[in-house]
């Protein structure tokens, strides 16, 4: 089977600015794939460029099967966008622009339902300029799912919520992949990309720099566990190579039962308390962080 989308060699310039520079990926039917990278790392240029929204200088790009600049309506009605940045007429009510974006398309979900379902049912008659942040970026996913699409882009779409929408967005997002349906998204937050994603690109200065699940992007799968704890008075035969920095004591280890073994034997023979004793692997963060940290910018130990 032929995959949901393919790119191959993506580049886009702006003037002598060279937004993308040669990313090329695959995103299988059924599949959740999301894209990470700091602000300018090209990720909206890339999703706009496979919604048809933008013109690519160069390469191969394909969606369900068509090129988006030549897809036209046929492949509008069966992709939904949530975009970074939408214009939607402030005057209108809630229903109207649900109701209006249904319109377009042959096979639309019923509108209420979609409301529903991004939890706006309260605000139906609301005009669109009085609703809050969170509120016009919930509509603005209901327009992404109105058309019931085969394949979803969502450009940060959780940006803006409080902590309880953000979850329930997730549960939209895992209602969908459930339904078979693909979608390709940009996120900020780790724990969505987390949550949520198959499989994670990270994209930095217009170019990937790794590709994996998320339990396993940048070798995370592999990295050491790091263990803490406050620093003791006394360090006096601790059978390990520790590092003291602010008064915290730090080693990392590939054999964590091993070697906290040792230091908690250690720790009760002495008597001396472990405080905020702390174990864990590297995050997705702390990965995030490695990878795409500036080559360019000064580090100082
Ligand atoms: N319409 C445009 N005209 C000119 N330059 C643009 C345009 N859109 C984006 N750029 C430039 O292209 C680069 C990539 O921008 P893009 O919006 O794709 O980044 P992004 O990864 O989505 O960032 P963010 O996380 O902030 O949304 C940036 O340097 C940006 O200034
Ligand atoms: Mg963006």
């Amino acid at each position: 089977m032929t995959p949901a989308i393919s790119v191959r060699d993506l580049r886009k310039s702006y003037g002598d600015n060279d937004a993308v520079r040669g990313v090329s990926f695959e995103v299988g039917h059924g599949e959740v794939l999301a894209l990470l990278g700091p602000n300018g790392a090209g990720k909206t240029t890339t999703v706009e460029i496979l919604e048809g929204y933008r013109q690519r200088t160069s390469g191969h790009v394909e969606v369900l099967g068509v090129d988006p600049a030549k897809g036209g309506v046929a492949l509008r009605e069966r992709i939904g966008i949530v975009l970074q940045e939408c214009g939607i007429d402030a005057y209108l009510t809630v229903r109207e622009v649900v109701q209006m974006h249904s319109e377009y398309y042959r096979a639309p979900r019923d509108v209420d339902e979609v409301i529903a379902l991004v939890g706006l049912d309260e605000k139906v008659t609301s005009r669109v300029k009085t609703l809050s942040g969170g509120q016009q970026r919930r509509l603005d996913v209901a327009l992404g799912l109105i058309g019931d699409p085969e394949l979803l882009f969502l450009d940060e779409p959780t940006t803006g919520f409080d902590p309880s929408a953000r979850r329930q967005s997730w549960d939209i997002v895992s209602n969908l992949t459930a339904l078979g349906k693909t979608v390709l998204l940009t996120t900020h937050y780790m724990d969505e990309a987390q949550m949520l994603a198959d499989r994670v690109i990270v994209i930095a200065r217009g170019a990937i720099v790794a590709e994996g699940t998320p339990e396993d992007i940048g070798g995370r799968d592999l990295d050491k566990t790091i263990v803490s704890f406050a620093a003791p008075a006394d360090l006096l035969g601790v059978p390990l190579a520790l590092t003291v920095a602010d008064g915290h004591c730090r080693f990392e280890t590939e054999d964590a039962t091993r070697d906290l073994h040792r230091l908690t034997s250690w720790a009760v023979e002495r008597g001396v308390l472990l405080d905020g004793l702390d174990v864990r692997k590297p995050s997705l963060e702390d990965v995030y962080l490695r990878l795409t940290a500036d080559p360019t910018s000064e580090v100082t130990a």
